[in-house]
């Protein structure tokens, strides 16, 4: 195991501060530390590394400044306008696997920013990585866990034994399980508890137990198939803790046709238990309170058996995760299995994880040039763009409305995944990890923020275009097609950014003189384009896992662990004294307390202060129960 120490002496930069040996720390300290050894603090990582590294930085690595010389010596100086002249480049910068074709021409790179790139992934051991994750090496160190999110979608006939377990049969009993519960969900033999079919489902989960299954539920919703699957059926996501939410998937549908399926990894999420809570409570009003009506209305997936069963919840009707699955990659396990199949059936999802495991197949086929390895290029992309050149922001825009929620989804795969400040071993990075992500699809994003993409900051933007649309319209009299009117605007807008238009190109077009400047768009501003034959089960898995996967890359090489989320603990605990004073301020009228800070101290007395009060027994109108502050509905 690589020990390191660190330095606490405050004074020093967060590079001098942190090193390999506690000697080096002491020659480095200019002058030198005046702090006993005492003040050094022995950093290891919590659990062993499953590939180790000759560096403790990897911007100490001569692989990494050369690209930092390369950035600012070659690239800088040149604009894209000039680089896209180069046809021999376009050509180079150009990859496709299993129909999804990759065209990163439009970045501001060369062959030789490629090649630099690729000796960065080699001494980053990323090719050894990207095997311990396959492997079902234990990548999340910091949890000690295995990270194996592609073996949701591995072929039933494929096994992978780790840590003394088949993962892939476990997978494959789970999903049995959900195709026997789906199936007969919508052959109508799992019915209400008044004998009515279950035509509704309300997926309840937030996070990564919510954008996943959103998102690949919107992307399915209008393909021709899963449209047809899906009729008579309704599909509804109850994820915010605000009781409008609840409110609003229920105001519509009838509680006798519906059924809840509470998805928490570890059915703890407050804001997960209190929705589930407050369904059961919707359903026991609605249909009684006797225990069928969960056993026949309520199922869960979960990794938590216990809590699911002491939830009331018939453990039959239980689908089981693992640890090894993380939240925000959970879409193909039965978090989304489950919704999913009951909306569209079994074999549609199936087809949405053959499509993941065609892309994993690329990313796991490290024997290949990386150059072929989709997932590989986009993720060097992703680090040339926020650590060399400094751009902290990235947006995706599908060209494709069924798509609208993909980019919340990579959200939170990429910015809880990759939003750390420490390496592995615990050592601050001093370079930019994590971008900030965010979309909207084309071309809805062009008519509300696309003006600051072409004339304010600069954000590196991904393009993903379909050949064909899930929906082809050709309207009499009209120029062309309703998709190519869309697509016009896929094609167009990569160039816009990179190009841009200059002084002497608006002058030519006869723009008043004090008009120029305010006419000028720089260009040089970089993107990616995605282009898909069409939008189905399927290439909606090679999509999910190419974007998975990327983000991995990036933390490979940037060395952060991309699994673990410990900054959201935080918030969490604090919401739990809030919640805690906002009891006993309600119920039992006390002040609140002196330990909240002033700011947050007057904030809450005014909330307290407006409050209406709350009617108990009716889910969406809460009243105080002066005596316990309890539901008289809750066991
Ligand atoms: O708070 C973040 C988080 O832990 C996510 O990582 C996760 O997707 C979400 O909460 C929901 O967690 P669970 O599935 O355990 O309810």
């Amino acid at each position: 195991m690589a020990w390191a120490f660190h330095c606490t002496h405050p004074t020093l930069s967060r590079a001098q501060r942190s090193s390999s040996v506690r000697s080096t720390c002491r020659r480095l300290h200019r002058p030198p530390c005046p702090r006993p050894f005492s003040s050094l603090r022995m950093i290891a990582p919590p659990h062993s590394l499953p590939v180790s590294l000759d560096y403790r930085l990897v911007s100490e690595t001569k692989e990494w400044q050369a690209l930092m010389r390369h950035a600012t010596e070659h690239i800088q100086r040149v604009h894209l306008r000039e680089l896209m002249r180069d046809e021999r480049r376009v050509q180079a910068l150009r990859t496709e696997y299993d129909g999804v074709y990759l065209d990163f021409s439009r970045q501001r790179v060369t062959e030789e920013t490629m090649r630099l790139l690729y000796a960065l992934a080699e001494r980053a051991r990323l090719r050894d990585k990207i095997d311990a994750l396959r492997a079902g090496k234990h990548v999340n160190s910091s949890e000690n866990r295995a990270v194996l999110h592609t073996a949701l979608r591995a072929a039933r006939s494929d096994s992978l034994v780790v840590d003394g377990h088949d993962v892939v049969r476990e997978v494959w009993r789970v999903l049995d399980h959900v195709r026997d519960f789906s199936e007969r969900v919508r052959r109508g033999e799992h019915r209400g508890v008044t004998g009515k079919p279950l035509k509704n489902v309300i997926a309840v989960g937030i996070g990564g137990s919510y954008l996943g299954p959103d998102f690949a539920h919107e992307a399915l919703r209008t393909d021709p198939v899963a449209n047809e699957t899906a009729r008579g059926r309704h599909l509804y996501f109850l994820s915010n803790v605000d009781p409008v939410d609840a409110k609003r998937c229920t105001q519509d549908i009838s509680a006798e046709e519906t059924l809840v399926v509470v998805v928490s990894k570890s059915f703890t999420t407050s804001e997960t238990l209190l929705n589930a809570r407050t369904m059961r409570e919707w359903l026991w009003r609605e249909l009684g309170t006797a225990p069928e009506v969960v056993r026949q209305h309520m199922v869960a997936c979960s990794s938590n058996p216990d809590m699911v069963a002491s939830f009331g919840i018939d453990p039959q009707n239980a689908f089981e995760l693992w640890d090894w699955v993380g939240g925000r990659y959970s879409v193909c396990s039965a978090v989304g299995a489950l919704p999913l199949s009951i909306q569209y059936g079994f074999e549609v999802f199936e087809s949405f994880l053959e499509g993941a495991r065609s892309m994993d197949a690329n990313f796991y086929d490290t024997s290949r040039p990386l150059l072929e390895n989709l997932p590989v290029v986009m993720g060097l992309l992703g680090v040339w763009n926020m650590s060399f050149l400094g751009y902290p922001a990235r947006a995706v825009h599908p060209y494709a409305e069924a798509l609208l929620k993909f980019p919340a989804h990579i959200q939170q795969v990429d910015m809880e995944s990759n939003g750390k400040h420490v390496t592995l071993r615990g050592d601050v990075v001093d370079y930019a990890v994590g971008e900030i992500d965010f979309g909207e699809p084309g071309t809805n994003g062009q008519h509300s923020f696309f003006q600051l993409l072409h004339m304010g900051q600069v954000v590196p933007c991904d393009f993903i275009g379909f050949i064909e649309s899930q929906n082809p319209l050709c309207l009499e009299g009209e120029p062309v097609s309703n998709a190519d009117e869309l697509m016009a605007n896929y094609f167009a807008q990569p160039d816009a950014l990179a190009y841009g238009k200059t002084a002497e190109e608006c002058r030519a077009e006869g723009r008043p003189e004090e008009l120029i400047p305010h006419l000028v768009t720089t260009g040089n501003r970089p993107s990616l384009s995605l282009l898909l034959p069409r939008l189905n089960p399927y290439t909606t898995g090679q999509l999910l896992a190419l974007y998975e996967h990327r983000t991995a890359v990036q933390g490979f090489i940037w060395d952060i662990n991309s699994f673990d989320q410990w900054g959201v603990e935080l918030g969490k605990t604090l919401a739990k004294r809030v919640r805690q004073q906002l009891n006993q301020s309600r119920y039992f009228g006390e002040a609140v307390s002196d330990h909240f800070n002033a700011s947050t101290r007057e904030l809450l007395e005014r909330y307290l202060r407006g409050q209406v009060g709350c009617a108990f027994n009716d889910p969406f109108d809460y009243q105080r129960d002066v005596g316990t502050g309890r539901s008289t509905l809750q066991p």
